[in-house]
């Protein structure tokens, strides 16, 4: 393990593993089945224009508060706020909301990761001729196979983050995210040549820009907080384990950059799929006319479309595709289990090992109780992600700008990129975190819930 400052909280063995480590967090389900979704049920290309405004104008300069608070502190996302909070009982109650956030979306995110397991032996069986085999295991409302799957995938992230920082996360998000880029291009090379593709491509690219509703911008806001890892202190966390020499801004570009890289080319790769799945005979719009969305689009259109290649070919593309998935999201969950399990250990002294194992256990009752009632995904989903991130998003905004002081994250982010405050970037950016960020977002918050 590297030395820092703080040795024995661990830390990154390089520039490189950081960022893909943050980006292992950011790069997840949300870019690979949420964005597509999201996209082509909010008119197509007006959507990823919000979507792309949302990430820059809000998700980068809150994604740079989260580091600076984190690496100043180097603490979990609740002693940060306890450190900077000069004795205030109610600032940690940020942190705290945070990692409650954190609990209830790994609860619901760990039971859809195991449907991208299931679905890598549901290609496997449908290859091998065993269709009952395939047809039962693709099943995502049994409830015991969802447990079971959820208990592989939460061993898989607990026995990554009992590994710690470098030789855990960093290890395993550097040898799985250059592999997950790899999967996707090759994928989307080969559906850009069939036939009907091109009239996705053109649903994908062709903004419609009458589309724009408020309802559009409340959705685009929410994908921004959930799939850059925002709001909820991962990324607080994750700055807490960086080096003070490390360039803040230039991280936070280039995590940002990457992840709306990676759910562009995931919209690449399924938009023009859907289509050329129609070409094929399959149904990918529903009985009102609009294009089908949800769970519905990943984990029943795209097996059909493998089905359909059928052969070597088919299992090639369908193995390929779910085991991608399943290494997006795993680069995910490590960063949510992270939250709860660096707080246990900061907090009340418990050694990783253990906090890791008792954390992921209680988290895992949370998910056997989801596997038994999928319905409560979407409700979880909306309080803790679609709601919680954005508000997590906003206290953090406020508690830098007006408690913590935008001079003294300045001091911080200095100190790897020096003269920072004295740049256009570095005014424009306070200006963004104390006023625009958390104006917008609480704007957008009280639209959607009906009081604006
Ligand atoms: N960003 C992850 C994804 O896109 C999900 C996530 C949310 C991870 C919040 C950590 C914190 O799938």
């Amino acid at each position: 393990m590297a030395l820092t400052e703080n040795s024995s909280r661990g830390s990154w063995n390089s520039k490189l593993g950081f960022i893909l480590a943050a980006a292992g967090s950011a790069v997840g389900l949300g870019n690979i089945w949420r964005f597509p979704t999201e996209t082509a049920s909010n008119g197509g290309a007006a959507f990823i224009l919000v979507y792309l405004v949302c990430c820059f104008l809000i998700g980068f300069p809150v994604m740079m508060a989260e580091l600076s608070i984190g690496r100043n502190t180097r603490k979990n996302p609740v002693g940060a706020f306890k450190a900077l909070a000069g004795g205030n009982k109610f600032y940690p109650l940020i942190g705290i909301w945070g990692v409650i956030c954190g609990v209830m979306i790994l609860s619901y995110y760990t039971v859809i990761a195991g449907w991208t397991v299931s679905y890598v032996f549901e290609e496997i069986f449908f290859f091998m001729g065993m269709t009952d085999w395939a047809t039962w295991i693709a099943n995502t409302e049994n409830g015991t196979l969802n447990a079971i799957f959820s208990i592989v995938f939460m061993g898989a992230t607990i026995s990554i983050i009992i590994g710690g920082v470098s030789d855990g996360i960093e290890r395993a998000t550097k040898t799985m995210m250059p592999l997950l880029i790899a999967i996707l291009i090759i994928m989307i090379g080969y559906v850009v040549t069939q036939p009907g593709s091109g009239e996705g491509l053109s649903v994908y690219l062709k903004p419609d820009f009458a589309e724009i509703t408020p309802g559009l911008i409340f959705a685009a806001m929410g994908q921004a907080f959930f799939s850059l890892s925002l709001g909820m202190g991962a990324l607080i966390t994750y700055g807490s384990y960086l080096n003070s020499k490390e360039n803040i801004p230039g991280a936070a570009a280039y995590v940002t950059l990457t992840d709306v890289s990676i759910a562009f080319l995931a919209g690449l790769l399924i938009i023009p799929t859907m289509y050329m799945a129609q070409s094929q005979g399959i149904t990918i719009f529903a009985d009102d006319g609009s294009l089908i969305a949800g769970p519905a689009l990943i984990f029943q259109i795209l097996p059909e479309l493998f089905h359909e290649l059928g052969g070597v070919l088919g299992l090639i593309f369908g193995v390929s595709f779910f085991l991608l998935l399943s290494v997006a999201a795993l680069t995910s969950t490590i960063s949510l289990l992270e939250v709860p399990v660096s707080y246990a250990i900061d907090e009340h002294s418990i050694p990783r090992k253990k906090a890791a194992m008792g954390v992921g256990a209680g988290i895992l009752i949370i998910s056997l109780v989801i596997s038994f009632n999928v319905s409560l995904i979407d409700i979880i989903d909306l309080i803790f992600s679609q709601v919680g991130l954005p508000l997590g998003g906003i206290l953090i905004c406020l508690f830098l700008g007006y408690v913590w002081k935008t001079e003294n994250a300045f001091r911080e982010i200095d100190s790897g990129y020096s003269g920072f405050s004295n740049t256009l970037f570095g005014k424009i950016w306070s200006i963004l975190v104390m006023v625009i960020c958390p104006i917008v977002i609480l704007y957008n918050l009280l639209s959607a819930i009906g009081l604006l």
